[in-house]
């Protein structure tokens, strides 16, 4: 199975999924490390069903959410129907936004998804305005196989130097890659193993 296909699949459940996974601390870093202000623009890249993009509309900005896959967004429709929100089904290597058009951009449990992490980060940060804000979230480097097995992962998370070298490569300034100070936590599907991978936060500035 691909993991497109991995998605559209969990999509109805994955709000479930997600609770045992991670808390909604990891959100209210991101946001707070953006110093989000009411009524101006953001993406929310790999959006899922929403989880980013829900406290991004209850601080008062507009939001513009971008997947792959289509029932992930219609979940999120469903959800924030008639809020200032607008869905788009896209990748991330061609995101369908305009250049220089977002004032923050936000990737949750993202960047390990997909094929080529440099490209991605690129692609991201051309839809910043000059100071817009990238905030990504996502895995510390770990040793768990059955993460890729058993939720496709691509990458078993990322080394901080790594993100912060291509955040500066992709042009971005006052970069800062920490702690979130919260895990990303799984059971393999046998129950032999339990993955507890402290996640980073990587913020840079256009
Ligand atoms: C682990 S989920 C995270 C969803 C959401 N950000 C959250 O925190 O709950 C990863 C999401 O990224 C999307 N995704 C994975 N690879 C992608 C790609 N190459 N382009 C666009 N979306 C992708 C998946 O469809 C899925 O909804």
């Amino acid at each position: 199975m691909s993991s497109q296909q991995y998605f559209e699949d969990v999509a109805p459940q994955w709000d479930t999924m997600r609770t045992s996974f991670f808390s909604t601390a990891v959100r209210e870093r991101a946001l707070a490390a953006a110093g989000v202000s009411a009524g101006k623009l953001a993406a929310d890249i790999g959006a899922g069903s929403g989880f980013v993009t829900e406290a991004l509309l209850n601080a008062g900005l507009r939001v513009i959410a971008v997947d792959q896959s289509q029932a992930m967004l219609e979940v999120m429709q469903q959800k924030f129907g008639g809020q200032p929100l607008t869905c788009r089904l896209g990748t991330a290597e061609a995101l369908p936004l305009d250049s220089a058009s977002v004032d923050y951009v936000f990737a949750n449990m993202f960047l390990h998804h997909v094929e080529n992490p440099l490209t991605a980060i690129r692609e991201m940060a051309r839809l910043l305005k000059p100071g817009g804000k990238l905030v990504i979230t996502d895995l510390d480097s770990h040793t768990f196989e059955f993460l890729r097995e058993e939720h496709h992962d691509r990458w078993m998370g990322f080394a901080r130097a790594d993100v912060s070298g291509w955040f500066e490569q992709v042009g971005l300034s006052g970069v800062s890659v920490g702690d979130a100070e919260c895990q990303c936590c799984a059971d393999s599907a046998c129950g032999s193993q339990r993955a507890e991978v402290t996640i980073f936060l990587a913020c840079g500035v256009k």
